[in-house]
């Protein structure tokens, strides 16, 4: 069995692309841990068709789905100890990209974050934000610096997909490659294969 993979959820708009990514894990069976914030859940009940409390009921169900509350600083993740593969932060608020910039582990997110770069483990955020500004840019500069994958959720605009839902398995798709979980994207979103 294969370590698990820690998913963050933050408040910035993109809720679609935390539950598609959950989704394409599980479908590969891979364990994984979902943590969302506060501000995560309330965009999630602007932008998605479930509540984030059904979303979670739905994957609850799956033997590979745990769920930590946000405040829980006790959860195993919070420690090096806890054998995570790797984390991806899905979509990362700026607020959430300053505070892991700045050493801020103030919820059970950030210290993951903060966890896995020390551990100097698989470490992804897929940031929204527009337009940056210099301080933005600066503290994503910063994540580079560290050995962060920024994975951007722009669409595919060379491949044949519709609709955000596609656009969003995308961009999970990419989100599992740079956490090494898969050696390729699916035939269906490479280039000039369909
Ligand atoms: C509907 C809505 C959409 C938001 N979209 C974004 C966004 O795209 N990017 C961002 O950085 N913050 C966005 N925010 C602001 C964050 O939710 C806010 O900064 C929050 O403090 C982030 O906290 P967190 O990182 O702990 O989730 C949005 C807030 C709301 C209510």
């Amino acid at each position: 069995m294969t370590n698990p993979i820690i998913v963050g959820v933050t408040g910035a708009s993109g809720s679609i692309l935390a539950s598609k990514t959950v989704d394409a894990l599980l479908e590969l069976n891979i364990p994984t841990v979902l943590v969302a914030s506060n501000p995560a859940r309330m965009v999630w009940q602007l932008e998605m068709s479930e509540t984030f409390g059904e979303s979670l009921e739905r994957w609850a169900d799956n033997s590979d789905f745990t769920h930590y509350a946000i405040g829980d600083l006790k959860a195993p993740i919070a420690s090096g100890t806890f054998p995570a593969r790797g984390m991806v932060i899905v979509p990362g608020s700026m607020a959430t990209v300053s505070a892991i910039v700045n050493g801020i582990s103030d919820n059970l997110i950030r210290r993951a974050a903060d966890v896995c770069l020390k551990e100097k483990r698989p470490f992804v955020i897929v940031p929204r934000e527009s337009p940056l500004n210099r301080i933005h840019l600066s503290n994503l500069a910063a994540l580079d610096g560290f050995g962060t994958s920024i994975v951007t959720a722009d669409p595919p605009y060379y491949l044949p997909v519709k609709t955000l839902e596609d656009s969003a398995a995308f961009t999970a798709q990419r989100v599992l490659l740079a956490l090494n979980i898969i050696k390729e994207l699916p035939e269906e979103f490479r280039y000039g294969e369909n």
